[in-house]
């Protein structure tokens, strides 16, 4: 009888943590998808002009314009900026890349931490790095996977 007692328990606590992360894996992919969603309108409205609304960049974006400075490049596979880990497009989206890459380099791509939350940037990214492909995504992760193991 009371190994019976036992067992039951043993049951319901397993189906008690089964369920918790259930509800964790389900709130972080439904979290996610409403990241995806609010990056979507955030792009477009804030990126899209100088980056594209197809995420294509300015044409003949590797090269500098006539003012020197760098046209705005893509943020689909054929670009680089899924070479760079999070912590970097995210410094990038905030301060701008001037302030990101520092020596007085100038660039036409403004910081967003004026306007945008950090909440907001990383859901601009969230969408930006849902459009690349496996290849691109499972890169970028390790990346920025390495980042977090140098700073700590
Ligand atoms: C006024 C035009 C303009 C707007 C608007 C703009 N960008 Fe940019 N962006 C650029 C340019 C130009 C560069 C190239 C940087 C350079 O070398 O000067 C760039 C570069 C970047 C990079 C670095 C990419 C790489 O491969 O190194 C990221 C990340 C980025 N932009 C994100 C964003 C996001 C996110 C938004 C919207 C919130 C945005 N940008 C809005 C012009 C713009």
């Amino acid at each position: 009888m009371r190994r019976r007692t036992v067992m039951m328990v043993f049951i319901a606590a397993l189906a008690g943590v089964a369920t918790i992360a259930g509800v964790r894996l389900f709130s972080t992919r439904s979290g996610e998808a409403a990241a995806i969603a609010q990056g979507r309108q955030l792009y477009a409205g804030m990126c899209a002009s100088c980056h594209g609304a197809k995420l294509a960049g300015q044409p003949g974006w590797d090269r500098p314009l006539p003012s020197g400075r760098m046209p705005a490049p893509p943020h689909d596979a054929s670009g680089h900026t899924w070479h760079h880990p999070d912590g970097v497009l995210f410094r990038i989206t905030r301060e701008g890349p001037g302030a990101v890459v520092g020596d007085g380099y100038e660039s036409d791509m403004p910081g967003f931490g004026g306007i945008l939350s950090d909440d907001d940037i990383r859901a601009v990214l969230t969408f930006i790095k849902s459009t690349w492909p496996e290849r691109e995504r499972t890169y970028q992760g390790e990346m920025s996977r390495r980042e977090i193991g140098k700073t700590q």
